[in-house]
């Protein structure tokens, strides 16, 4: 199996440069910098180019916003869907990891040629539901489960924007390892799961969720609520120690048994200028 590597061709967002651990991107018609840990390398573009950012987030805790573009929420869209990035301080996230998209462009095929009316999806540590919209825009039911309240509220904000509010999406604030635990129990079952796991995260109530030591233990869970045609899962992790094979091991392992094919890799964007690819995270694939 080889390592693959995915680079996002949304024309919503451009990664127009990177260098000393920042990144230039454009989100829509918002142009932002950002620190990136993993740029260790030199700019290609001249620092005139980088003084023409919107707004650049301070490690401090905070957005400094320009005349040009001075709104803090904007639109962006993904086919139908409508996602409504933001800058508030104390995070660098605008609310899209645009680099997820080669994900939702082969969900949606996946589903779609998949030729079934019913899939149910799992989305779990969805966060603001890009995944989430995406499945349900080509007609999956899908339960959206993150421990953030403000990220589901977020998430059904997109909703609304993409006029999508009758779409079959059960929104759920839990604990993704107790809500996974619950649906065995009361033998809900899905065709498709999708999960982003943090490397370290709280639920809702302070359960502790560390990624290394839970992450194999929890896709076995994962898989115990699949139904016996299950249809495909996604597992992406940021995590700067890990490498897509060892989650591509995880992946097969949990899957052995239902036949199919794992593959893993990493998702990257692609400067628009130097052609310079920028890692983001790593992914394990497994399909029927
Ligand atoms: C990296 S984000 C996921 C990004 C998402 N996949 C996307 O592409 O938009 C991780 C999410 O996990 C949620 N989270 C952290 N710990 C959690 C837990 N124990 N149970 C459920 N959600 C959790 C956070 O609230 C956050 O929204």
């Amino acid at each position: 199996m080889n390592i693959e590597i995915l680079t996002s061709h949304w024309t919503e967002h451009e990664l127009l440069d990177s260098g000393n651990r920042r990144k230039l991107e454009r989100f829509g018609n918002h142009v932002l910098i950002r620190s990136e840990p993993k740029a260790w390398w030199k700019p290609s573009l001249p620092e005139d180019e980088w003084k023409k950012a919107d707004a650049v987030y301070e490690d401090s805790g905070r957005w400094i916003v320009g005349n040009r573009n001075p709104t803090r929420e904007w639109l962006m869209r993904y086919g139908k869907i409508s996602f409504q990035p933001r800058l508030t301080d104390m995070s660098k996230h605008v609310g899209i990891f645009p680099e997820q998209s080669p994900h939702w462009d082969w969900m949606i095929k996946k589903i779609t040629s998949s030729g079934r009316k019913d899939i149910k999806l799992l989305n779990l540590f969805g966060y603001t539901g890009a995944a989430t919209l995406a499945a349900a825009s080509c007609g999956a039911g899908v339960t959206h489960v993150d421990a953030s309240k403000p990220s589901v509220s977020w998430a059904r904000r997109n909703q609304e924007l993409s006029k999508m509010e009758t779409a079959p999406v059960r929104w759920i604030i839990d604990d993704a390892v107790k809500f996974v635990r619950r649906e065995i129990r009361r033998n809900s079952r899905y065709d498709a799961i999708v999960l982003d796991p943090p490397s370290f995260g709280r639920g809702p109530d302070g359960e502790i969720w560390k990624a290394e030591e839970s992450i194999a233990e929890f896709m076995d869970l994962c898989r115990q609520t699949l139904t016996d045609n299950p249809l495909f899962i996604i597992l992406t992790m940021y995590n700067l120690e890990a490498s897509s094979i060892m989650l591509g091991n995880i992946v097969s392992d949990t899957m052995k048994q239902s036949g199919g094919t794992a593959s893993f890799g990493e998702l990257a964007l692609q400067e628009k200028t130097s052609g310079r690819m920028l890692p983001m995270s790593i992914y394990s694939r497994w399909e029927k």
